[in-house]
């Protein structure tokens, strides 16, 4: 029997994957979804969001790109995700022609980028904001990825920026930056994503149940709060803890996970209380 049967739920509360059904409203992701709209919609230009390992960046970006891409046309909008080091700056402005929809894409950089700069001109003539989200951009570390993407950021309209970029990274993603020390003068807005404090860990873990069909209490609130203790608010430590509690409750009988459970699984998975 798996738990989710012995729960009673649809499917499970606390899988990895970013299903945007998923999605809790914590301030902290809302916070950000809000604002970097915003700076999207007031052609900002450069958005960075940062945080630390686990909190929520790349279900944030998802959420973002299924947003823009739903509000009737108004936004010509992809996500990158870079997925090692060793990418070129051509490959990303071949990568970013095409999402921006650049037939064939020439392979030398410099009619790459007129032919990107055209491309934008005629976006913003038919009425489209054009947005691209890089997800993992601490994987770009190279000046010359970041001076080109300056230099797409420097193409502008009659009133406005013609092309926003936001990048999604750790902290460490604006060590990267310091390698073009222009692009970061022209960063629009910087947004500091924070773990989830007690009362949104309760609310977060009561949010997944529910999507996941629970009718009744499943996990205690003084679990929860042992939880938010042992993950000091991390959306995938609070995943991980609440994952392995439910298995262990089916494993021991329990239909309730308690403390105990949550210290038990906590142990295991070498997470100590701050
Ligand atoms: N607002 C949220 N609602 C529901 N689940 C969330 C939320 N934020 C994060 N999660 C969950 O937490 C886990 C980690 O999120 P995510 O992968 O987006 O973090 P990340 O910041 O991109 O981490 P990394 O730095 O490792 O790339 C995922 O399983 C995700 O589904
Ligand atoms: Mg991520």
């Amino acid at each position: 029997m798996s738990y989710e049967q012995y729960f009673g739920l649809r499917e499970q509360p606390f899988a990895i994957t970013p299903d945007p059904k998923f999605f809790y409203e914590s301030d902290q992701h809302m916070g950000a979804l809000i604002r970097i709209q915003h700076a999207i919609d007031t052609a900002k230009g450069l958005t960075i969001l940062i945080g630390d390992m686990g909190l929520g960046k790349t279900f944030i970006s998802r959420k973002l790109l299924d947003k823009l891409q739903s509000e009737d046309g108004r936004y010509e909008a992809a996500l990158l995700i870079v997925i090692h080091h060793e990418i070129t700056a051509a490959w990303l402005l071949k990568k970013i022609a095409v999402q921006l929809g650049v037939d064939t894409p020439a392979e030398d950089k410099s009619s790459l980028i007129s032919q990107i700069c055209k491309k934008l001109i005629e976006l913003d003539d038919a009425g489209k904001r054009a947005v691209i989200l890089i997800d993992e951009a601490h994987m770009l570390q190279t000046q010359e990825i970041y001076e080109e993407l300056r230099g797409l950021l420097n193409v502008e309209g009659a009133s406005h920026k013609l092309l926003n970029i936001v990048l999604f990274g750790p902290p460490e993603l604006e060590r990267f930056m310091q390698l073009d020390p222009p692009l970061v003068s022209r960063i629009g807005l910087k947004f500091t994503l924070r773990p989830l404090d007690e009362k949104s860990t309760i609310g977060y873990i009561g949010h997944r149940l529910a999507v996941s069909g629970a009718t009744r209490e499943i996990i205690t609130r003084e679990a929860c709060r042992s939880v938010f203790q042992y993950s000091r608010g991390t959306p995938r430590l609070i995943n991980a803890l609440c994952d392995n509690a439910l298995l262990e409750a089916l494993l021991q009988k329990k239909v309730l996970v308690e403390p105990a459970l949550i210290d038990q699984v906590a142990s295991d998975l070498g997470l100590k209380k701050e």
